[in-house]
């Protein structure tokens, strides 16, 4: 059938590319500390899901055939490549006891001239997951996980003080990596990213903007939810989507729609996340389900289930923390359309995403982003 939608793996399409990743990331997390080493490089060993890589590569190469500008370099260049001696050698060569950071060259397959995404891209990609994880060291204290990626976290193998310490030390690299992007609008893209997720999740310590015994349900409750939401997980998908598209050389228009897709994506994954802690086990997920509500947190299902239901006001503000609570919450979710409304809100953003992309022109890497879409709806983990 010529007219059946062709099926792209978005996996597939970067998968020579996410290959090296890995490898990468871990040469960045190299420390001459044995001990600092082997927290740093934890969460490393399981695989990820790599969605922030993989949307940086897609929109890599979905924007390189967008039309080009020539953007204001730095004295340096934007697009130098980055095994170029000249920023090969550390930063502190007479400091060397701990740090191995010289071997930050790019795999040789990555500096083939046949690829569109550039060097600085890729870098890109590989910064995204170190903010990532970094995010997931210290979320994984904050939460006092007990696992992750099927595995324990890292606070319970290796106590808080170290997976902290490790979370920064991943922040610190990732720093000098986008530093020597040379590029001060990515810098400082990827810094607020950093910011933002601390805004999101001091959004987060609070339920409500004003912390109130017997919160009342109004409008402001979902907006106060969607802005966390998007400080905690969207900024860091659309704005390194945006910066994907600065590092092409892309048009305004071109950097605007990457951003907008990212954000409207970000904001449905992170939808379908919240809708997730309720309806899959904690075997399947790979980390404890239900935790929400145990952390004291109302997420979409729930304020949307507040919202017919204002008996819920009650439990949200002491954060779930009376007896029965968290399960009186919770069957009063599953009785409501809490569930349902989570799911329509994520696929408006979904679909606001593939509309922000339709005028790119057609290609592999499109129908990969468009792809991401529906899994994100789809996923189960
Ligand atoms: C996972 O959320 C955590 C995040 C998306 C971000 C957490 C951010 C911080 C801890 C701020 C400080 C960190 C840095 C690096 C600046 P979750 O707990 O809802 O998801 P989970 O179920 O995967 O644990
Ligand atoms: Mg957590
Ligand atoms: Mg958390």
């Amino acid at each position: 059938d010529p007219n059946a939608p062709i099926s792209i793996d978005p996996f597939k399409t970067v998968a020579r590319e996410l290959k090296f990743l890995t490898k990468n990331i871990r040469q960045l997390l190299g420390s001459g500390h044995p001990s600092l080493d082997t927290v740093a490089k934890y969460y490393t060993q399981s695989e990820g899901k790599y969605v922030r890589p993989m949307l940086v590569l897609l929109m890599s190469r979905a924007t390189a055939l967008t039309p080009q500008v020539a953007r204001e370099r730095s004295i340096y260049g934007v697009n130098k490549p980055i095994t170029d001696p000249e920023v090969l050698t550390d930063l502190n060569p007479s400091a060397p006891q701990y740090s191995t950071l010289s071997s930050m060259s790019h795999d040789s397959a990555y500096t083939q001239e046949d690829s569109d995404i550039l060097p600085s891209q890729r870098r890109l990609a590989e910064i995204t997951e170190l903010i990532h994880t970094a995010s997931l060291l210290h979320d994984d204290v904050i939460d006092h996980s007990q696992s992750r990626r099927s595995a324990p976290s890292a606070n319970i193998e290796f106590g808080n003080k170290m997976a902290v310490l490790a979370g920064d030390f991943l922040l610190g690299r990732a720093s000098v990596a986008l530093a020597r992007l040379r590029d001060p609008e990515v810098t400082e893209l990827l810094a607020t990213v950093i910011a933002n997720l601390v805004e999101g999740e001091f959004m987060q310590l609070k339920n409500t903007a004003r912390d109130e015994k017997n919160p009342v349900w109004t409008e402001d409750t979902l907006s106060y939810y969607l802005q966390k939401t998007y400080l905690k997980s969207a900024s860091l998908i659309s704005k390194s989507c945006r910066a994907a598209a600065i590092l092409g050389q892309t048009t305004p228009e071109v950097v605007e729609a990457a951003y907008s897709y990212g954000k409207n994506l970000g904001l449905a994954f992170q939808l379908v996340d919240d809708m997730l802690d309720y309806t899959v086990s904690g075997a399947e997920l790979g980390k404890p389900a239900g935790a929400d509500l145990e952390l004291g947190l109302a997420t979409a299902p729930l304020l949307f289930a507040w919202k017919d239901n204002k008996s819920l006001g009650k439990l949200v503000g002491r954060k779930f923390s009376g007896e029965g609570d968290v399960q009186t919450a919770r069957e009063i979710v599953a009785d409501s359309s809490g569930l349902e409304q989570t799911r329509a809100l994520a696929q408006e953003y979904v679909d606001k995403a593939i509309e922000a992309i339709s005028g790119f022109p057609e290609s592999e890497a499109k129908h990969g982003l468009i792809e991401m879409c529906t899994k994100v709806m789809k996923r189960r983990k």
